[in-house]
């Protein structure tokens, strides 16, 4: 089982494994990523992880080479 380090945009951090999906990840973090469609086309679960902008809902938590991933919101969860 690997695992990697995530950076979350509440300031907390912590290991989760690769290929969970991004949704539960983030709630384990205490973090809620904002959701509309549940399905891909909308754009409201869009965050930022390393500067690119992944879908949450369709998206895994993936692997990388530093063992570390930063998230941001892409944009601001209380538009
Ligand atoms: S909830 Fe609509 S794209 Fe993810």
């Amino acid at each position: 089982m690997t695992t990697v380090r995530i950076h979350w945009p509440n300031g907390r951090h912590g290991e989760h494994v690769v290929g969970s999906d991004w949704l539960t990840a983030a709630r384990d973090a205490g973090v809620t990523i904002p959701t509309g469609c549940m399905g891909g086309s909308c754009g409201a679960c869009e965050i930022e992880v390393n500067g690119t902008t992944v879908r949450a809902c369709i998206s895994t938590v993936p692997s990388s080479r530093r063992g570390e991933l930063k998230v941001e919101f892409a944009t601001d969860p209380f538009w």
